[in-house]
């Protein structure tokens, strides 16, 4: 059998684990999602998710990863043969996701150059974000440059380059986002806006909002769409996965928390309540550079920031098209050239609508969401939870969940949280996932309300 690949040692491990959970999830959709969701609740209903059932998760899939040594489809069939199947729509997941994540790259990117070239006051007008993402070559050109870059950097086999740069580049990324942040505080009008994110309103709580941060947190972990039981797989048998899946976890976390902070509360200040009911995947890019435009060296702070908010998601969105190469190539036998191409097409395919989405085709509507609300909706609320609750019927019910705390511990570690790891793997992760889709099917066909 051909020798798997393996990270050097536990930081290689979690440093890869992190650049692909650390993108576009927590610096575009986190602070969004946080804002239409009400501020505040949608935090705190997060971080109580993320802390449990996304720390269970990923111990699980990592696990299994390192476990068997295998892809996520033979992993799963290893387990119990009659979950073969569970592979194949983890792997649709990413392939779902690929499109529409190079469509907000390339949002990124062209907000990179527009800043770079000097332009970053016309960026905070009004009608600037619109006017961009509602046109047709504009859009799809970055789309497509960021689509190539990603292609490109996956035929070349140049992505531990990428993750090398990345490395130095996340932490700048990090200090500049607490950097704008303290600045925010200093404009009056900030601190209702802390106060909207930071504190609670239970008024506001609801399953929608469960849904919503659900969601967030498989997409935001890169869970349940089998990356980190390919990245478990090439973890080596010595590392401490319960210490690495802490360090994910909250890493993640902890970016995500940050960028909202720089992010919600300044709506505040710039649109009021009516700009958080109305934010929506706009938000980052409406916000900011009107936040840039104020500062001194405005120009030049958002340029360095979208700089490297475009290497978070390069990272990000190479992982995605490197699961989905990577199963083709094991799948079909294909060269890895051949199969970057072919996903290249089917990325082309659908990122094309759902950049036209937001302009010339705004009136197509799938279950009444434009395209790229659709992809989103299809892969984080439908795929991922049913990912994620046949794992947790096979761990929990099928397999043990001693196997997997087992492989956890196999380096005598201590499972902080094992009682409650078994208690949410067997009960209450099925029930709340199941709650969630039949809640979602029921709003879907108008049987209740959404
Ligand atoms: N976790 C990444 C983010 O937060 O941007 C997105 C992502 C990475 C999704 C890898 C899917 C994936 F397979």
């Amino acid at each position: 059998m051909k020798e798997r690949s393996s990270f050097t040692g536990g930081m290689g491990f979690v440093i890869a684990s992190a650049g692909s959970a650390v993108g576009l999830g927590n610096l575009w959709r986190f602070p969004y999602l946080a804002a239409q969701y009400g501020g505040g609740i949608f935090i705190f209903v997060y971080i109580i998710l993320a802390l449990t059932f996304g720390f269970a998760l990923m111990t699980t899939e990592i696990a299994i990863g390192r476990k068997t040594k295998l892809s996520p489809i033979a992993a799963y069939k290893t387990l119990d043969k009659r979950f073969g199947f569970l592979g194949y729509i983890a792997a649709i997941v990413p392939a779902v996701i690929l499109p529409y994540y190079c469509v907000i790259g390339g949002w990124v990117l062209k907000y990179m150059t527009v800043f770079i070239a000097g332009d970053g006051t016309a960026a905070a007008g009004d009608s600037f974000f619109g006017e961009f993402v509602g046109g047709t070559a504009s859009p799809l050109t970055f789309f497509a440059v960021f689509l190539i870059a990603t292609t490109l950097i996956i035929i070349l086999g140049v992505e531990k380059g990428i993750e090398k740069v990345s490395k130095i580049l996340m932490p700048l990324l990090i200090l500049m986002t607490i950097g704008i942040s303290i600045y925010i505080f200093t404009i009056p009008g900030a601190g209702e806006g802390l106060k909207y994110y930071l504190l609670p309103d239970f008024s506001k709580f609801s399953l929608k909002t469960i849904c919503a941060a659900m969601g967030q947190m498989f997409f935001s972990m890169s869970l349940a769409m089998g990356i980190m039981i390919t990245y478990g797989s090439y973890a080596k048998d010595e590392i401490s996965l319960t210490k690495s899946t802490n360090q994910i976890e909250i890493f993640d976390t902890i970016v995500a928390l940050l960028a909202g902070l720089m992010v919600v509360p300044a709506v505040y200040i710039f649109s009021g309540e009516a700009g958080l009911e109305s934010s929506g995947a706009g938000l980052m890019f409406i916000t900011l550079p009107k936040v840039f435009a104020q500062m001194a060296a405005g120009k030049i702070i958002g340029a360095l920031f979208f700089i490297l908010v475009l290497f978070a998601a390069l990272t990000s969105s190479i992982s995605i098209m490197e699961a989905v190469v990577s199963m083709i190539m094991d799948k079909l036998k294909l060269s890895r050239k051949m199969s970057a191409l072919l996903v290249l097409v089917w990325a082309v395919i659908l990122g094309v609508p759902s950049s036209l989405g937001n302009g010339p085709w705004a009136s197509i509507k799938l279950l009444g969401m434009d395209f790229l609300t659709f992809f989103d909706f299809l892969s984080n609320s439908v795929l991922m939870p049913l990912v994620a609750l046949f794992t947790c019927i096979l761990v929990g019910w099928v397999v043990g969940t001693d196997t997997i705390v087992g492989e956890a511990t196999k380096n005598g570690e201590r499972l902080g949280r094992k009682t409650l790891y078994e208690v949410i793997i067997k009960y209450i992760a099925p029930v709340l996932l199941v709650v969630i889709l039949v809640f979602y099917t029921l709003a879907q066909f108008g049987i209740i309300k959404y």
